[in-house]
């Protein structure tokens, strides 16, 4: 194999160390691929830690449009994360999605760059949104419960993520999605505001302020646990059915 644009994508991706390949039945070029390789170089991230009540009160970020949220964030000093920081990361996409997809923090990429899931997690999310005929920045936003990267990836405290919260709550208002999907527990039980394991709630239709909400596992954890993606993959056919059957419902006459 000497010429890798002409490579069939299977083997250019084989021969990156990303596969198994994943594919959509009527989505050809669609793909998820796990790089089972690079898994190792993740760290592990510790269990969630158990989550407070969720504030109903976005306090002063109330009634902002985008650039005042946006520079309100960058200049954010309401928990500790803020003092190891290298730049906030907002969010990133279409600002009038109908996908909403919420990880949990960033990591050192998302710290250097100033946007999410632009690492190793990141290369699989867009894989997965791939896999379902989805882009970054097309008719998704992406956004994590904390702004500011939490030292050595650990998990955001239950005090970080709530003093972050009404940002995301503002945000979600701005964007109005129709389906909101938590990657991992840190992001299912802060916006479902109780703890619980995210095997026992995929599969389940919940809601976030009356958003419909599903929860499939994060990214950075189907790298180190090849053995759940096809989990995933059920989880992101039962996404694709729900915004089908919500946009249905939309459509339908009163
Ligand atoms: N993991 C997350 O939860 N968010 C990011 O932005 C990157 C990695
Ligand atoms: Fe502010 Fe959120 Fe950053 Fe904490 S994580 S400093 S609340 S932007």
């Amino acid at each position: 194999m000497t010429d890798g644009q002409n490579m069939h994508r299977d083997e250019l991706l084989k021969e990156i160390g990303i596969s198994p390949v994943w594919r959509l039945r009527d989505a050809p070029q669609a793909e998820i691929a796990v790089a089972a390789d690079t898994a190792a170089a993740l760290t592990a991230r510790e269990p969630a830690a158990p989550v407070v009540a969720r504030g109903g009160d976005p306090g002063p970020v109330a009634g902002m449009d985008w650039p005042a949220l946006k520079a309100c964030v960058a200049d954010c000093t309401a928990c500790v994360l803020h003092q190891k920081r290298n730049k906030t990361v907002f969010g990133v996409g279409d600002e009038n999605a109908d996908w909403l997809f919420v990880g949990e923090g960033p990591g050192a990429d998302e710290d250097a760059q100033g946007e999410p899931f632009v690492g190793q997690a990141g290369r699989l999310l867009d894989n997965m949104l791939a896999a379902i005929a989805l882009k970054r920045g097309a008719n998704v936003y992406i956004a994590n419960i904390v702004k500011c990267r939490p030292p050595g990836n650990r998990n955001p405290q239950p005090e970080e993520a709530e003093a972050c919260s009404g940002y995301l709550q503002r945000q979600i208002e701005l964007i109005q999605p129709k389906l909101i999907i938590a990657l991992g527990k840190v992001a299912a039980v802060n916006l479902l505001g109780r703890d619980a394991s995210i095997a026992s709630l995929r599969g389940q239709q919940h809601a976030y302020r009356g958003i419909p909400l599903l929860v499939t596992y994060h990214p950075a954890y189907l790298l180190r646990t090849l053995s759940d993606k096809s989990k995933a993959w059920e989880d992101l056919c039962f996404a694709v059915e729900t915004m089908q059957r919500l946009q249905s419902a939309a459509l339908a006459p009163i």
